[in-house]
């Protein structure tokens, strides 16, 4: 692996713990305004000095992203689709040169296994991963996005393979039961999605047994800004993940944390 890989890499999975906290906010380029993202620049302002990657789009980025804030940069290159049309035939939406001119960290593209467009998807992402490799930035392969998957581990384990096979860096999918046979079936790093927003309890769990059954981390969106309290659990999710905290000791930091500030959109 060459040294430019291997540096942006490791601001991705953190070289102390191995592991990853990642805030997911790219959810706008097929759902538009998201709960909770309505001023995407307001939400993660409070946010960054605990996420070791930011993950979102160009524009959003651009616009609302200070340059100087220090944050490594995971860009979804994919879209081109919307919540009410195809989620599946999605395409590459930002060049290479303009990734590297953005400073990117890496690069994320949605496949479709399963779908009747999972060709076209796969070869995207193997086309990414060609463009991507000339210049040593990492690919993160994003796994079973849209309504009619199922996520199971057999399901997903065949998603996180392909991706692997094909050459993702790292590859992004969903908690499921057997979870470890999905990572042990993959062989590049995989962090976990942490889907709809739940209660913030099940969202710790959620964490901490993906860390404990071989996830390098999280790449978490709507359970963290949704939270009436994100820096709360944003904070309480890195204990988890860069420190094996328990999931009832994380809760009770979330609800110390909770008390000590106001709700983010009192
Ligand atoms: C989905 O395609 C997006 O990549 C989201 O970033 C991803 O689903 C993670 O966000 P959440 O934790 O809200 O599921």
């Amino acid at each position: 692996m060459d040294w430019g890989m291997k540096n942006r890499l490791s601001k991705i999975i953190r070289p102390e713990t191995g592991r990853t906290v990642m805030l997911a906010v790219d959810h706008g380029y097929f759902l538009g305004p998201t709960s909770g993202l309505e001023e995407p620049g307001k939400t993660v302002a409070p946010l960054l000095k605990y996420a070791d990657t930011l993950m979102l789009t160009r524009g959003v980025l651009r616009a609302c992203v200070d340059p100087m804030a220090g944050v490594p940069i995971v860009l979804r290159v994919s879209g081109g689709t919307s919540v009410l049309g195809n989620l599946a035939d999605e395409g590459t939406t930002v060049s290479m040169r303009d990734a590297i001119r953005l400073n990117v960290a890496g690069v994320a593209l949605s496949v479709f296994v399963g779908s009747e467009l999972e060709r076209k998807s796969l070869l995207a992402l193997a086309d990414l991963i060609n463009d991507a490799q000339e210049y040593g930035v990492p690919v993160l392969a994003v796994t079973a996005v849209g309504r009619e998957m199922v996520r199971d581990a057999r399901y997903l384990g065949l998603a996180c393979r392909i991706s692997a096979e094909l050459g993702a860096n790292v590859v992004k999918t969903y908690y499921c039961e057997d979870f470890e046979k999905v990572v042990k079936n993959c062989p590049v790093p995989i962090v976990i999605a942490g889907g709809k927003k739940i209660p913030e309890k099940e969202a710790l769990e959620l964490s901490y047994n993906a860390i404990q059954r071989g996830a390098v981390g999280v790449d978490m969106g709507r359970n963290i800004f949704q939270s009436e309290h994100p820096v709360a659990m944003i904070r309480a999710v890195r204990e988890i993940v860069h420190a094996n905290m328990a999931p009832d000791k994380a809760y009770d930091m979330f609800n110390t944390l909770s008390r000590e500030n106001k709700p983010a959109f009192a």
